[in-house]
């Protein structure tokens, strides 16, 4: 079969110069704009409303979100499927009959970004298909103007791009589409203001996500984020509570509180000193068993936060903690302004206050001019800490930032073979960590069916663990006591106390 990409989808989009075209129609993004950091006050909107015409542009429809990267994408996506429910459009899990397909994108590694480019190649046939089609394409990669560029000249399926700070402009942004025949590129560099009051639809109804700030301002080298998602903004603790509060009432089990940097919250109030740890110690008020946050940053993680941690209750006893390397010229050329010893004795802190805390990280192996010695600083990092857990990464150059200017002079292989070597020592660690949970009793929020076999279920400990175990459906959103059999290095087996399936049954 010919291959469908010589048909031209929209024929105005041919031969298109694209320098004027953004001269023209809009603001193409800009990674050194979006750098560029002003001190004048972030807004907070409440009154974010939709004007009657665009109530009705989805009814009969049907949309389809696919989410790569993290659970800040998640978010995004739940608040754009609450803005897709309130223009009319209904939701569907199969590509092929969807209306409008939106892929809310990862710019942090080369190969998140690669699996975009070939999800859009395989939509084009369908886009042939089906003309009146909507793609668009949103979240982090839109930020990058050379994947916006991209995009243009080679994927005139698409119709739509538009950024991480134009999400609550998805109506208007639709709309457009709908009218024109050029693709609409919208994209903020620069944040907007923090709209409070978007729709939602959450994924779920055991386990919410809550954000409280948005953006980082680390600005570490290797990384792309402070540039896709613009500076450091927090939310009001007042708004934060209330939305935790509303899923409480609503019957979560759970919230994770949200943002890049979350140790850096509050920072940005010019009107009060109000940190992490006097909003967790408001969340210990709350009536919902299990309150968790993510992602901390060393430098950041001050006592007040580990005081307020080792109080427990429902702050859950797991602390992600991302380390990135082992060795402090590393961390250095990181620019993560800490150094190992600073970061062993942080963690000796940690311990010391909450005993039983489970601590996983993420590590990057490879970076420009990584030594052999070097690396081996990350294991023995590794081993003295004894992480529950690990995501590990071979480092990746993201154009524009300052990482990716420095020579990149270990080879793919060792890299490889560093990787494996880390990830060896991780596992053991992972392995001997669970199998000490063998014999005891865990508490285990039951998420759902096992994927591999729906007679099991399963579900975490508050300490993160993934507990597999034989059970009525029905125990399906509450927390039971399950003793421990059997360990893995990823999850544990164990059977259901009777005493606890019995109180529920009732
Ligand atoms: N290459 C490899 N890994 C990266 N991360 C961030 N940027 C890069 C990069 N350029 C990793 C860090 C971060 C996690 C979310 O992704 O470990 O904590
Ligand atoms: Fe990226 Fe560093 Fe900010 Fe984390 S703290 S998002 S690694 S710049």
């Amino acid at each position: 079969m010919k291959e469908s990409g010589d048909v031209p989808v929209k024929d105005m989009k041919d031969h298109k110069d694209y320098a004027s075209y953004f001269q023209s129609t809009y603001q193409p993004p800009s990674l050194k704009d979006a750098k560029k950091r002003g001190k004048e006050a972030v807004k907070i909107l409440k009154d974010y409303d939709l004007e009657e015409d665009l109530k009705r542009i989805g009814v009969g429809k049907k949309f389809y979100i696919r989410t790569y990267g993290c659970q800040m994408n998640e978010h995004d996506t739940e608040v754009m499927a609450g803005i897709f429910t309130e223009m009319g459009y209904e939701p569907t899990t199969d590509v092929q009959e969807a209306n409008v397909i939106l892929l809310n994108t990862c710019a942090i590694r080369e190969n998140a970004e690669n699996k975009v480019f070939g999800e859009l190649g395989h939509l084009k046939p369908l886009k042939l298909e089906k003309p009146d089609l909507l793609i668009g394409v949103c979240g982090c990669m839109s930020q990058e103007e050379s994947v916006v560029t991209k995009i243009l000249q080679t994927y005139d399926q698409v119709d739509m791009i538009f950024g991480t700070h134009n999400i609550h402009r998805l109506p208007q942004i639709i709309k457009e589409a709908y009218l024109s025949k050029e693709m609409v590129v919208e994209v903020w560099s620069k944040e907007g203001d923090i709209v409070e009051n978007l729709p939602r639809v959450r994924k779920g109804n055991i386990q919410g996500w809550v954000n409280i700030m948005y953006g980082c301002d680390k600005f570490c080298t290797y990384c792309i984020v402070p540039y896709t998602r613009g500076k450091e903004r927090s939310r009001r603790p007042e708004d934060i509570i209330e939305e935790v509060r509303h899923l409480a009432r609503n019957g979560y089990q759970e919230v994770t509180l949200l943002g890049q940097n979350v140790n850096a919250y509050g920072k940005d109030f010019e009107d009060m000193e109000y940190g992490l740890g006097d909003l967790m110690d408001e969340m210990r008020k709350i009536d919902i068993p299990r309150v968790r946050f993510t992602t901390s940053h060393p430098r950041d993680f001050d006592d007040h936060l580990i005081e307020v941690l080792a109080k427990g209750g429902n702050l859950v006893e797991h602390i992600h903690l991302p380390v990135q390397h082992g060795n402090s010229e590393i961390l250095k050329l990181m620019a993560r302004k800490y150094t190992r010893e600073h970061y062993m004795e942080l963690v000796g802190k940690i311990k010391q206050a909450i005993p039983h805390a489970a601590l996983t990280t993420d590590i990057i192996v490879g970076f420009p001019n990584e030594t052999e010695e070097q690396f081996e600083e990350t294991l023995s990092l590794v081993k003295e800490v004894q992480y529950d857990a690990a995501y590990t990464f071979i480092y990746s150059p993201r154009e524009g930032t300052p990482a990716a200017k420095m020579i990149d002079n270990v080879p793919l292989e060792v890299k490889k073979e560093r990787l494996q070597r880390l990830n060896a020592t991780l596992n053991e660690i992972s392995l001997s960590k669970n199998e000490a949970y063998i014999d005891s009793v865990v508490e285990v929020l039951v998420e759902g069916e096992s994927k591999k076999n729906p007679d099991v279920l399963t579900g975490h400990t508050s300490s993160n663990k993934v507990v597999n175990f034989r059970g009525p459906k029905h125990l399906i959103g509450t927390i039971v006591k399950v003793h421990v059999t059997d360990a893995k290095t990823w999850t544990l087996r164990g059977n259901l106390l009777e005493e606890t399936a019995g109180v529920i049954e009732g």
